[in-house]
Order: C-alpha cells, then sequence, then structure tokens
C-alpha cells in the first residue's frame, strides 16, 4: 500500500510516498531555514507563505523521487496538529484538494504520533508495544506512555520551554545562528560539560514526569552578562556545560519513568533525539539499567513527511477516514493519565 504523506507544522514544506508504513520510497524536505535565520526563530506568517509556494513542487518531487504517480497512490496522511495553525492549513488543505479530486482516502496525523512513528522506516528492531518514548523537539518536551498503534498517554511533558527551544534560544543568545541545536551539539564535543556551573534542573520541587528548561536558560543569561559572549575554548565549554544539564534531567526523567512503568524499552524522537549527547547518555542508561533503547537515524529525527505518511499507513488499514471539513489544531494535546 503507497501512502503519500504531507507535512507543513513549523518552517519544513515535506512530501514522502512510503510503502506499507516501513518502507520510505522517497522523503522531500524542503527547509526554510534560510527565511528564518535571520530571526533567530520562525516567523509564522513567513513560514505560511513559503509554504504555500512550496507545496506543490514538493510533492511533484516526491512523487517523482519514490518513480510514481498519483495514480499509483492508495491513501493519502496529513499532520493535522498541532503546531503553526496557518503553517498546518497550507499542508492540510493541499492533501483535501488531492484526497477530494482523485477520491483517495485522507487521515489526518497528530504530528507527535508521526515522530514516534519514524522508528518504523528504521531496519527492525523495532520497539515492542507497550514501551516508553522520550519526546524532545522544537516544540515539546515529553514522556509518553506509547501503548500501541495511536494509544499515546503523556505521563509528563515541559512547564515552559520545550528542549529544542532552550537549545535554539541559548544559541541565538551566543550569536550562534537559527537553528541552534545542531550548532551547539557540534561546538560542545570540543568542551568540558564540568567548564561552566549550572543549576541541577527541577531538583528542589521534582514534579513527577514534568521539565523546566527556564532555570538552565537564566543560567546562561547570567553567566553572560558577568563574561560577554566566549569564543575558542571558552565557548565551548558554556555549550557542553548547558547541553549536558539538558541532557542530564532528560535522562534522569526517562530512567525514573522506566523504573515506575516497569516498561523495558525506551525510544528517543523528534528533532533534539539528533543530538549526540543524548543519544549517547541515554544508550549508556539504557545499558546500566537494562532497557532496550531505539532511535532513528539523525535525519529521521527532524521534521519529515515519510513519518506523517507511516503513522496514516496504521490508521488507513485501520478503515480511519477523516472528513473533507478536516481542521487544523494549533494545540492538539495528547491524552493524560
Ligand atoms: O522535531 P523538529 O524538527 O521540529 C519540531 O517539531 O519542533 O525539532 C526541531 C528542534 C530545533 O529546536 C533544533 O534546534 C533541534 O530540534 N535540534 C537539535 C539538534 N538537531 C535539531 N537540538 C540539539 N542537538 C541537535 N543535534
Ligand atoms: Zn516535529
Amino acid at each position: 500500500m503507497l501512502v503519500l504523506g504531507l507535512e507543513s507544522s513549523c518552517d519544513e514544506t515535506a512530501a514522502a510516498v512510503v510503502e506499507d508504513g516501513c518502507r520510505a520510497l522517497s522523503d522531500v524536505v524542503a527547509s526554510q531555514v534560510d527565511v528564518h535565520a535571520r530571526f533567530g526563530g520562525v516567523v509564522p506568517e513567513l513560514a505560511s507563505r513559503r509554504h504555500i509556494a512550496n507545496v506543490v513542487p514538493v510533492v511533484d518531487a516526491a512523487l517523482a523521487d519514490a518513480g510514481v504517480s498519483l495514480d499509483d497512490i492508495d491513501g493519502i496522511a496529513v499532520t493535522r496538529g498541532p503546531g503553526l495553525v496557518g503553517a498546518l492549513l497550507v499542508a492540510l488543505q493541499t492533501a483535501k484538494a488531492m484526497a477530494y479530486a482523485r477520491g483517495l482516502p485522507l487521515v489526518g496525523v497528530h504530528h507527535l504520533e508521526g515522530h514516534l512513528t519514524a522508528i518504523d522506516l528504521e531496519p527492525p528492531p523495532h520497539p515492542p508495544f507497550p514501551h516508553l518514548a522520550l519526546l524532545v523537539s522544537g516544540g515539546h518536551t515529553s514522556i509518553i506512555r506509547v501503548d500501541g498503534r495511536g494509544a499515546l498517554v503523556e505521563l509528563g511533558a515541559t512547564r515552559d520551554d520545550a528542549a529544542g527551544e532552550a537549545f535554539d534560544k541559548v544559541a541565538k543568545m551566543l550569536g550562534l545562528g537559527y537553528p541552534g541545536g545542531v550548532q551547539i551539539d557540534r561546538l560542545a564535543r570540543g568542551g568540558d560539560p564540568t567548564g561552566v556551573p549550572m543549576p541541577r534542573l527541577m531538583a528542589k520541587a521534582e514534579t513527577g514526569y514534568d521539565f523546566s528548561f527556564s532555570g538552565v536558560k537564566t543560567a546562561v543569561l547570567n553567566w553572560l552578562r558577568d563574561h560577554g559572549v566566549p569564543s575558542g575554548q571558552a565557548l565551548a565549554d558554556l555549550c557542553a556545560s548547558f547541553q549536558a544539564t539538558v541532557v542530564e534531567v532528560l535522562v534522569r526523567k526517562t530512567r525514573q519513568a522506566v523504573a515506575d512503568t516497569g516498561l523495558t524499552a525506551v525510544q528517543l524522537a523528534g528533532g533534539v533525539a539528533a543530538n549526540s549527547a543524548l543519544r549517547a547518555a541515554l544508550r549508556a542508561a539504557g545499558a546500566e539499567d537494562g532497557f532496550d533503547v531505539f532511535i532513528p537515524s539523525p535525519g529521521r529525527c527532524t521534521d519529515n513527511a515519510a513519518m506523517i505518511a507511516a503513522a496514516g499507513y496504521h490508521k488507513l488499514v485501520a478503515g480511519e477516514r477523516a472528513p473533507l471539513d478536516l481542521n487544523a489544531t494549533a494545540s492538539l494535546r495528547l491524552p493524560a493519565p
């Protein structure tokens, strides 16, 4: 079964063709980094406009790369939220128009469910159900119990910034450009993670599986006020110290969730799952505590449409169909326990 996936929830316009929910025949992502870089973050209105310009060429490229035409497609899957509403609507309206014109079945996919399905596009083994997921992206930081296909329960989430947002804001303070996560990751490799003292996040008021990243952001801001923006080794040390603090809290809470639930498999997903220190630290924790760790390849951690098509495949097979008045929902929540 061939599913065409479309995604435009933030600043990537993406389309992909996926076979049977696990083989990406194409995976096209048009980045808007050039549009938003000088603002140090995504400008929603500019994102929507660029999505409109990109969406048809990106769909055409996804079909061409897969060596198929719309006649070969069996169903369409599109992100319905959460995200920037004006951005979401572009892929959503395009998907609905194609489904209507071609008489194809359509399903709407929760963006986070897409991230949690990216692992299916990797070679086996895949995480068994139920398992835990640490989902870390530019918009979300959550610990999720994945009971089955589409059966997600959010055990905890960030109370302020998402992990990726904290990376991007700190990178902006350091003049590293947007998106900054990947720059901090690169610079941190040559730095001392104990070089700059950082607060131990959420140490005082342990709050279940919730996160807060405002403290570490303020610590960086205060350090910059006292020392100015560093360069060379001092910059690497600051990046490594900030990154180690974020990674420590993410891994600590995940270990706690594993211990509390008794689950033995954890998947790491979302854009920040591309971070080399986080990948290594979670794998090390799994080896020490005896849980299996599943992480998509770095390119499949950030936003793409193959993960949306893979998640949509299971909905289509289950007979799910979205009506043509399907709407975008900017703040689509996951169920709580
Ligand atoms: O999942 P994603 O592509 O978009 C959202 O759904 O938000 O995640 C984007 C986020 C950005 O904040 C970006 O800085 C971060 O993922 N990111 C990283 C790395 N690569 C991407 N953060 C830390 N280290 C990385 N290597
Ligand atoms: Zn995402």
